[in-house]
């Protein structure tokens, strides 16, 4: 795997809307319906309990979060890196950070959904698909 040096991986509380909005657009996340208020972007950053972004400069290439109750239980959410700096190694330093920040809080039951075709990538890490639950959002 080719590493990146260059990238800094660091716990922040605020982003650059505009970078946010880029990953999520690459991710295939990001709804027209959100550009009627982007504020929601500062919230979703400082409500996180761990918000991790890879920085080259100032620009976030990459970014990952947890939200938890802060002792016990926690999910993984958005982690994403642009197309240019996949498999480089960055994604896997957000993840590690994100656990090491709440394994060293205690918090043991850490969830995730992944997107399909994204299971290897969370395996290597050691995150197996629930055999006996179901993941479900409420779509009214
Ligand atoms: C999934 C994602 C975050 C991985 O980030 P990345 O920086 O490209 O991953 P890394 O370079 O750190 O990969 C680490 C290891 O996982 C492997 N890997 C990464 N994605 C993989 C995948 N989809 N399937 C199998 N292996 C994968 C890499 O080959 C690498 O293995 P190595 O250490 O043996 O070389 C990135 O592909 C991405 O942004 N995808 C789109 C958004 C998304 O779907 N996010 C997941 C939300 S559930």
């Amino acid at each position: 795997m080719q590493k990146n040096n260059n990238i800094m991986i660091k716990k922040i509380s605020a982003v650059d809307r505009d970078d946010f909005i880029r990953l999520y657009e690459e991710a295939g996340w990001w709804r027209k319906s959100y550009e009627k208020d982007v504020s929601f972007i500062d919230g979703l950053v400082m409500g996180s309990t761990c918000f991790i972004g890879a920085f080259e400069g100032n620009t976030m290439v990459g970014m990952g979060r947890a939200v938890s109750d802060g002792v016990s239980d926690a999910y993984i959410q958005d982690v994403v890196i642009l197309k240019a700096y996949r498999g480089k190694g960055i994604g896997a330093k957000i993840l590690s950070k994100i656990l090491r920040y709440l394994r060293g809080r205690g918090i043991d039951w850490i969830g995730l959904i992944a997107e399909p075709g994204q299971e290897p990538f969370y395996n290597r890490y050691g995150f197996v698909r629930m055999k006996k639950h179901v993941p479900m959002k409420l779509e009214v």
